[in-house]
């Protein structure tokens, strides 16, 4: 009864301001871009769907590449073009490099110190600064190849057994914890097994973390409501930062009691490392430790294999793909031996494939939120201090007017091309582009060259249940990572002469 008093109090105060707003601030005299009608209240909510992704792209059709919308109180604005996309990462990139609130990463997060929605100023600078030269340096990521070596031979040799026995794989789950197994080594120094972690095991609990995160939160869009906790999300983001604080406690005290020498340093002997020197210029204590290593886990366990993932399933729908592919292969490498990461550097039609792969299967197709620090105009129009931006690469990557024949997998179409996926080039930047963009790049391409190289080497793939290739479910789960809806079956059969 009282929360129902509440919520009618809320809204009504919503409704006040919305139109005061209306009445006595800019929107009457500034353009604002383009965009579609909003309804009291919940703005242009109601246009959002189960693959928000897909719903924006077809409205920009109609409403342009830059698009103004409301989500509730928080004006947002939808860049669906190269050309807009250039204008917010990179022309005014210094005004749109912060982040908006997020209920999530502030509950879960401590306060959003982790590095991905850090607001921008000079924490998330040094922060940013630190991870890159200290855990994501070519160095660093040169002493985990052992490591990576070891892991992708696991799961070969399991496929290997699968093969030899004639039995259908969910691939999805395979490499799924081939990932996190990699990102739990590299980050922790050890595999955490289910058991470790809580009574529901680390995979869900990652996973409901990454499901919440990417929850649409009327708390963030709402301030005034997010306090009435109306999902009941802010109740589950608090148990979840238990969980977590819990394990990364854990962990923390297990670092700081092992007087071993390693020869591999791990991400929390850095970091611990770094909290004790006090050499840091900045705040660091346990809780930037533990935001950072949160971070760092979501941000490398599911993106590199889920674009391997993406790039299987559509070279199974394109055999003659696969098997260009794989002739590249045995020039380089031979049917003798497996693939080692040394050699999939300079492969142009493994990076065809890569580049096609995130083109129409982006990672994140709505890279991470950006936010507007001040007010700025951009082709003209008014866009507002604290405006959400989204930059929609799916709808760039869809775009006909950027790409031929743009729902077709076609890796040729980066022959001869200068196109990169590096954030140069605005019409492909699947890890985003410019200050904000992803520090990660350098380990998730070699990760995804070295895994998707390795499987397409060892193994010929065939669709599980006799699915026809051409058949296969292509559909698609948003979430922090874009995933596909159904988990790929295959049945691998082993084609190496060793
Ligand atoms: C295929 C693999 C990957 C893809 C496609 C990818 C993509 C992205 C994208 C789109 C963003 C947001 C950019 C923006 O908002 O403008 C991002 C941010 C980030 N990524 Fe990655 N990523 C990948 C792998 C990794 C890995 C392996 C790590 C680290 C181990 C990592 C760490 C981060 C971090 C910390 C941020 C936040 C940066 C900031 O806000 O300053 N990523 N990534």
């Amino acid at each position: 009864m009282m929360s129902i008093h509440w919520l009618w109090t809320a809204l009504a105060l919503a409704a006040v301001w919305f139109f005061l707003q209306d009445l006595f601030l800019m929107k009457k005299r500034k353009r604002f871009p383009p965009g579609p009608k909003g309804l009291p209240i919940i703005g242009n909510l109601h246009l959002l769907g189960k693959n928000p992704h897909q719903d924006l792209a077809k409205l920009a059709k109609k409403h342009g590449p830059l698009m103004y919308m409301r989500f509730g109180y928080v004006p947002a604005i939808i860049v669906s073009s190269p050309e807009a996309a250039e204008k917010f990462l990179k022309t005014y990139d210094q005004v749109f490099a912060s982040r908006p609130y997020h209920e999530s990463s502030w509950y879960v997060s401590y306060e959003q110190r982790n590095l991905s929605f850090a607001q921008y100023g000079p924490y998330w600078r040094n922060m940013r600064k630190l991870c890159i030269l200290q855990l994501l340096s070519s160095h660093k990521i040169n002493s985990f190849l052992p490591m990576r070596r070891e892991e992708v031979g696991t799961l070969v040799k399991s496929l290997k057994q699968a093969a030899s026995d004639g039995a259908a794989v969910d691939l999805s789950a395979a490499i799924s914890s081939l990932g996190a197994n990699m990102s739990c080594l590299m980050i922790f120094g050890k595999k955490y097994m289910d058991k470790d972690f809580d009574d529901r095991g680390f995979r869900d609990v990652i996973g409901e973390a990454l499901r919440l995160g990417a929850t649409p939160n009327l708390g963030d869009y709402f301030p005034l409501l997010g306090v009435l906790d109306l999902q009941g999300l802010t109740r589950r983001f608090k148990d979840l930062a238990k969980v977590f604080d819990n394990f990364f406690e854990k962990i923390i005290d297990e670092h700081l009691q092992s007087q071993e020498h390693k020869q591999t340093k791990d991400v929390v002997d850095i970091m611990m490392g770094i909290m004790q020197s006090g050499e840091a210029e900045f705040e660091f204590d346990r809780r930037h430790v533990k935001a950072v290593l949160l971070d760092l886990l979501v941000a490398s366990m599911d993106t590199s294999v889920t674009a391997v993932e993406w790039a299987i399933s559509e070279l199974l729908r394109r055999p003659e793909a696969m098997r260009k592919l794989q002739k590249e292969l045995e020039d380089k490498v031979g049917l003798e031996r497996t693939v080692e990461e040394s050699d999939v550097e300079g492969l142009e039609y493994l990076d065809m494939v890569i580049k096609e792969t995130m083109r129409l299967h982006p990672v994140a197709p709505l890279l991470l939120p950006h936010e507007s620090m001040e007010d700025c105009t951009v082709d003209d129009f008014h866009i507002q201090k604290k405006s959400r931006i989204i930059i929609n690469v799916y709808a760039i990557g869809h775009d006909p007017n950027v790409w031929p024949d743009p729902e077709t997998f076609i890796p040729e179409r980066f022959k001869d091309s200068n196109i990169d996926l590096r954030g140069q080039d605005f019409q492909l930047i699947p890890f985003g582009s410019g200050r904000r963009g992803c520090p990660g790049l350098q380990l998730g391409i070699l990760l995804v060259r070295f895994v998707l190289a390795q499987l397409v080497h060892c193994f010929n793939w065939e669709p599980a249940d006799n699915i026809k290739s051409t058949d296969l479910d292509m559909s698609e789960t948003f979430g922090l990572v874009l995933s596909r809806a159904k988990h790929l079956k295959v049945v691998p059969t082993y084609r190496l002469q060793e």
